[in-house]
């Protein structure tokens, strides 16, 4: 059997956009916004995408489909010993998803309480044994997907849920910003601070927040593009980013609003997501059902996201091993289960804590801020210098100037940055 493909560029498109839109969109990228400067931030924002993201983007996508596999035997392809590489990598992903998929299962259950009018107040949630139940129900779900394959799990999941959540999305920007807090909300939301562009923290919190929302750097596009024939990289890959940033940008608009028509605090982190939008849903007209609309359109933008990041440790078992997909897929969901246990036990009545930080927490930081810088130094330092450049440049459409430009971003840039959000994640911890 041939290796398997997506059955068009729109599924591998709509894939890609399931795995950059996710939680990092709609719940993480307004209150970083709101947080660094508002409008005035899109301007680092967009730097990073446009100069960085993108470029490590099509690199991902180059190097999988000329090398037609998975992370761990290209890298093993390009140097024996680089396998180890590609092993952190797949490591790394994994022990990304195990608390992602916390988060997702807290999504699904707050959906459901929406659905059924009865949200219920965080702490007694966490206090339950609930989200171990939910935990194990969206791990299935993920699980259940990427077991179908590449088009029947994978690109079928994003087919449906992407146009869904666009819908939904659209649907509440459109009753927010008829709320009574609209102006108020847009206000603090995109109102520009330029005097904040001057702040090192401002564009550290904007790299973080790129790579992160691009799903670049794991991997996982490296994957996605072994799946593909010959299509246009650049253009897909700008069509990815441009979803990515419209979506984040437009969940802003639909949440502040709501936020200040209730009277609330935009507070920052979990406590926006689980505590002040569902008190925010619970005050204002025809709350339970656009709580419902939020939070499911909030889980298929997390479920897409969780399906890609068990794809590439999956594939990578498939590729390197040959296990068939089925098999693959158990084994990694079973030891992502494992390594996301602690983090689903840190708020439930266990309170599993490190040194006075939720396991959840401090695996956002290690995992998703650490790890995730670590692995796309790698990814851009593997493809950006031991790479045969004429095999990149015979995926992206020659060696002209543009794709000089863009490997000498990748080979210094992409790698420069990644350093300096690196020292700069340091110590935003320390201080
Ligand atoms: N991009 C996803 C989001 O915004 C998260 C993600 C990170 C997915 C890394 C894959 C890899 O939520």
């Amino acid at each position: 059997m041939g290796r398997e493909e997506w059955s068009s560029t729109l599924g591998f498109i709509l894939a890609s956009i399931g795995s950059a839109v996710g939680i990092g969109n709609i719940w993480r990228f307004p209150y970083i916004v709101g947080a660094n400067g508002g409008g005035a931030f899109l301007i680092p924002y967009l730097v990073s995408v446009l100069l960085f993201g993108l470029p490590l983007m099509v690199l991902e996508l180059a190097i999988g489909r000329s090398t037609g596999t998975s992370v761990v035997s290209t890298f093993r392809s390009i140097r024996k010993r680089f396998s180890v590489a590609g092993l952190v990598i797949v490591t790394i992903v994994s022990l990304i998803l195990g608390y992602y998929l916390v988060i997702t299962s807290w999504v699904l259950a707050y959906a459901l309480f929406f659905i059924l009018g009865r949200p219920m107040e965080f702490g007694a949630f966490t206090d339950s044994y609930l989200p171990l139940v939910f935990f194990l129900l969206s791990g299935l779900a993920v699980f259940m997907t990427v077991r179908s394959g590449v088009r029947e799990g994978i690109e079928r999941a994003s087919r449906y849920l992407i146009p869904i959540l666009l819908v939904f999305l659209l649907f509440l920007v459109a009753v927010s910003l008829t709320e009574p807090g609209a102006v108020e909300g847009v206000g603090f939301y995109l109102s520009p601070d330029y005097s904040r562009l001057t702040d090192p923290a401002v564009w550290i919190a904007a790299f973080g927040q790129a790579f992160f929302s691009l799903s670049v750097g794991m991997g996982i596009l490296l994957t996605f593009g072994s799946y593909l024939k010959r299509e246009a990289l650049f253009r897909n890959a700008a069509i990815i980013a441009a979803a990515d940033i419209l979506i984040a940008v437009l969940a802003g608009l639909a949440i502040f609003p709501l936020v200040f028509t209730a009277g609330l605090d935009p507070a920052a982190g979990v406590n926006l997501a689980f505590i002040t939008l569902p008190s925010a849903f619970t005050e204002i007209r025809y709350g339970m059902l656009l709580g419902a609309l939020f939070f499911l359109m909030l889980f298929a933008a997390a479920l897409t996201s969780a399906v890609s990041m068990l794809e590439a440790p999956t594939a990578a078992l498939m590729d390197s091993y040959g296990y068939p997909r089925k098999r693959a897929t158990l084994l990694v969901f079973a030891a992502v289960m494992l390594l996301g246990l602690p983090s689903a036990l840190s708020y439930t009545a266990l309170k599993l804590e490190v040194f006075g930080t939720a396991f959840l927490a401090l695996a956002d930081y290690a995992f998703g801020t650490i790890g995730l810088i670590v692995a796309g130094l790698i990814v851009s330092i593997v493809g950006g210098w031991f790479m045969s450049r004429a095999r990149i440049c015979a995926e992206i459409g020659g060696c002209g100037w543009q794709q000089k430009v863009y490997m000498t971003l990748i080979r210094y840039g992409v790698p420069a940055v990644l350093l300096i959000t690196l020292i700069g994640s340091f110590f935003r911890v320390a201080g």
